[in-house]
């Protein structure tokens, strides 16, 4: 199963996540970073760009793929994923903005995106490192309730409810939320090496013990991740608290060998 730490603020999950890139980091200059972008993985970006500067670390040959983009908005837009992943990662942690790669969106480009997409993953030799966060309806990148937890990149149609809970990036209008996007399928994101899943606040909950603890099913897209051999999932009191063996992945975090890496 994944491992499940339990932590007390998102400052110390973005702590636990900085040392487990700058470990990987230190083998393998060439790292190949997943990026998500939402609330959830501010801090674990702040502390990355702060381990890089105290300690001065060449991230010059890091490259990234961002989970998704939304399709209809101009990758200049402020909430496009382009902006938001090149303002909130490249350029506090420094990493070299040509290895950085985002989805492309345009309508013309889009049949054939998800494949392209893929293909460049799989010529970087595949995602080293995938932050997640987790939608309320359990949903990982933008693949929602119901997706092939085979999938591959390609578009998908929102929910209503995800549009929701992003119209807060949107000037609280729901209407300015775009209705597709193109994302990572379950199947590409289960090909990364080790799965990072980031959860904070009560409204995670309920998804966070259903990926955790309940069915693995396509209606709770982040449940495949019980299937992983490298997952781990970092959250906190709230988010946790529907979890019902909770004390049991405190034990076992308590009694985690030294040897043992995240
Ligand atoms: P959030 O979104 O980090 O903004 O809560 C997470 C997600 O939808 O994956």
């Amino acid at each position: 199963m994944a491992e499940v730490l339990i932590v007390k603020s998102q400052e110390e999950a973005g702590e636990i996540y900085a040392r487990a890139v700058v470990t990987a980091l230190a083998r393998n200059p060439q790292l190949v970073l997943g990026l998500a972008t939402g609330s959830t993985p501010h801090a674990a970006y702040q502390a990355l760009a702060r381990r890089v500067k105290e300690d001065n670390l060449d991230v010059s040959r890091v490259q990234g793929f961002a989970l998704d983009e939304y399709v209809g908005l101009d990758p200049e837009h402020p909430e496009s994923y382009h902006s938001v992943i090149f303002r909130e990662v490249v350029e506090p942690v420094g990493l070299n903005p040509d290895l950085i790669h985002v989805p492309h969106s345009d309508i013309d480009t889009l049949p054939h995106a998800g494949a392209d997409y893929d293909a460049a993953i799989e010529a970087a030799c595949g995602v080293d490192i995938q932050i997640l966060g987790i939608g309320t309806d359990g949903h990982i990148g933008f693949n929602e309730p119901g997706s092939s937890l085979a999938s591959p990149t390609r578009m998908k149609t929102l929910t209503e409810q995800t549009r929701l809970d992003n119209a807060r990036f949107f000037n609280n209008d729901v209407n300015q939320v775009p209705m597709h996007c193109i994302t990572q399928g379950v199947g590409t994101i289960m090909k990364a090496k080790h799965l990072v899943l980031l959860a904070f606040g009560k409204s995670k909950a309920q998804a966070v013990a259903a990926s955790i603890e309940g069915p693995i099913t396509a209606m709770c897209p982040a449940s495949a991740l019980q299937m992983h051999p490298h997952a781990t999932f970092i959250v906190d009191e709230a988010a946790a608290s529907e979890l019902k063996q909770a004390e049991y992945y405190q034990w076992v975090a308590h009694h985690k060998p030294q040897w043992q890496e995240l």
